[in-house]
């Protein structure tokens, strides 16, 4: 059996080394599109597998719908024929290795829901040939591929290891920067048995130009993600908590972070905002929060956090309050621009982003709103759509004050400087602002 499974795995790294074997990719949307697309450019042939239809379709036209990603570049390894996005699952039985990148949300009582990898699991096991390799790469829970994704695939009867390749590797994509990408972030993999470990390494090997770092199993390589995302949670917690106590003490949150940045050891900076969005920072911390309890644990550091973070939104309504009331304004009869709604810069992803949850506080006081966001046109909040309009002149100089929720690059803030009534800046944006009535968190 030793020596076959190891036949098996050499047969299916020469093809992953040669680049004859076909990768598929489960997911297509912030993470697997630039995965698959990354993988086409590493000299592979790539089949793309999302339930939307409306996603391969655009696809399909060579329309990207992820700002990290030039439709150039989509609609280049379109014609080159090397990559195919489709709803048709059953053509998991083409493929040789397949990177899992479906969604980790949590269920409404902040339990992990595993509907998304439940399913694409069922999927893979109901259609896929011997001899593959199958990679979670979703951000779950610990023991998520040994006890959920396993048990699953067995039971379309193959033995992991020997006949089927199974692993977990974390993704790290960070949308929106410009340093690091998917090929050239260090990549950390756990596999079930050495064979799958092995065999993930030539993979990611073959696709990344980094380093490959290997765990002695997927529970290490899926708690490590869940420890990166909260040690982020916690100390954007911990600044935006500085930042109420700055406030009231009237000292310079962003001054006292930057002096203590000075520190060659032991200090890595943090900003203070609105809350913390995305997919990530507000989610993950809950699965380990979760995975904890199941375990007889209450992470009470996480929940704090999670207060904390959750907190600020009201904090900046009341802020803009109070800085209004000075100019004798009451919220509820003002007009506030709004500059931002993705949760970070730059990019088109409003998921989970405080600022949605800003605007439901400042439209639930009756004031006006005037949203700006170069990245989105209509978003929605509490089951409304609402649309975004360009920044003007005229906008900004009849609003009474200026919220700035997210510091996207190509906003004119030298028009903001010089239009605004009142301006309240949550991100500290790069920008020298002169406006007498100028304010940070
Ligand atoms: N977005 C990030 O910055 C980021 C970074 C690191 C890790 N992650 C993790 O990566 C995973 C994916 O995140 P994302 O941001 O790409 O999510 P996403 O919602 O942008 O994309 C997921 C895609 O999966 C599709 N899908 C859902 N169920 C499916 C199924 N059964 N079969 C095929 N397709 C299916 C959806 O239609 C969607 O297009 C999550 O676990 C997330 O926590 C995300």
């Amino acid at each position: 059996m030793k020596i076959k499974t190891q036949s098996r795995s050499s047969a299916l790294s020469n093809k992953i080394k040669t680049k004859t074997a076909t990768i598929g990719v489960i997911g297509l949307g912030y993470v697997g599109l630039p995965f698959a697309v990354e993988i086409v450019q590493s000299g592979f042939h790539v089949i793309g597998f999302d339930k939307n239809q409306d996603k391969i379709r655009q696809i399909q036209e060579g329309d990207s719908y992820i700002a990290d990603l030039p439709k150039e570049n989509l609609q280049r390894i379109i014609k080159s024929s090397r990559f195919e996005a489709t709803n048709d699952f059953s053509k998991l039985s083409q493929v040789d290795v397949i990177v899992i990148c479906v969604p980790t949300p949590t269920a409404v009582d902040g339990t992990p829901n595993m509907s998304f990898i439940k399913e694409a699991t069922h999927d893979i096991g109901r259609n896929i040939k011997t001899n593959a390799l199958i990679i979670l790469e979703s951000t779950t829970y610990p023991g998520t591929t040994e006890e959920f994704v396993q048990p699953i695939l067995q039971k379309n009867g193959f033995v992991i290891g020997h006949d089927l390749f199974l692993a977990y590797s974390p993704e790290r994509i960070d949308p929106g920067n410009s340093k690091f990408s998917v090929s050239n972030t260090p990549k950390v993999v756990g596999g079930i048995t050495a064979a799958c470990l092995e065999v993930s390494k030539v993979f990611y090997e073959t696709v990344i130009h980094t380093s490959i770092y290997t765990v002695s199993s997927p529970r290490v390589a899926e708690m490590e993600k869940l420890l990166e995302n909260t040690f982020r949670q916690i100390n954007i917690a911990l600044v935006n908590e500085l930042s109420q106590i700055c406030y009231k003490m009237d000292i310079d949150v962003w001054e006292v972070i930057q002096a203590a940045s000075t520190k060659p050891y032991g200090f890595m900076p943090f900003t203070p905002g609105p809350g913390v969005g995305g997919h990530c920072i507000p989610v993950d911390p809950k699965y380990l929060l979760w995975a904890g309890q199941q375990h007889g644990i209450s992470a009470t550091l996480i929940e704090a956090a999670d207060k904390v973070n959750d907190s600020m939104p009201s904090f900046v309504v009341n802020r803009l309050e109070n800085y209004l009331s000075r100019q004798n304004k009451e919220l509820s009869k003002a007009t506030i621009v709004i500059i931002g709604v993705t949760y970070k810069p730059n990019i088109n992803d409003p998921r989970e982003s405080p600022a949605l949850r800003v605007i439901q506080q400042l439209l639930d006081s009756q004031c006006e709103l005037k949203i700006i966001d170069p990245f989105i046109q209509t978003f929605s909040v509490q089951q409304s759509l609402l649309n975004t309009v360009p920044l003007t002149g005229e906008i900004v100089q009849h609003a009474d004050a200026v919220l700035i929720l997210t510091n996207h690059s190509e906003i004119d803030y030298s028009l903001i400087d010089q239009q605004a009534s009142l301006i309240f800046d949550t991100r500290n944006t790069n920008f020298v602002f002169e406006n007498k009535n100028y304010h940070k968190l």
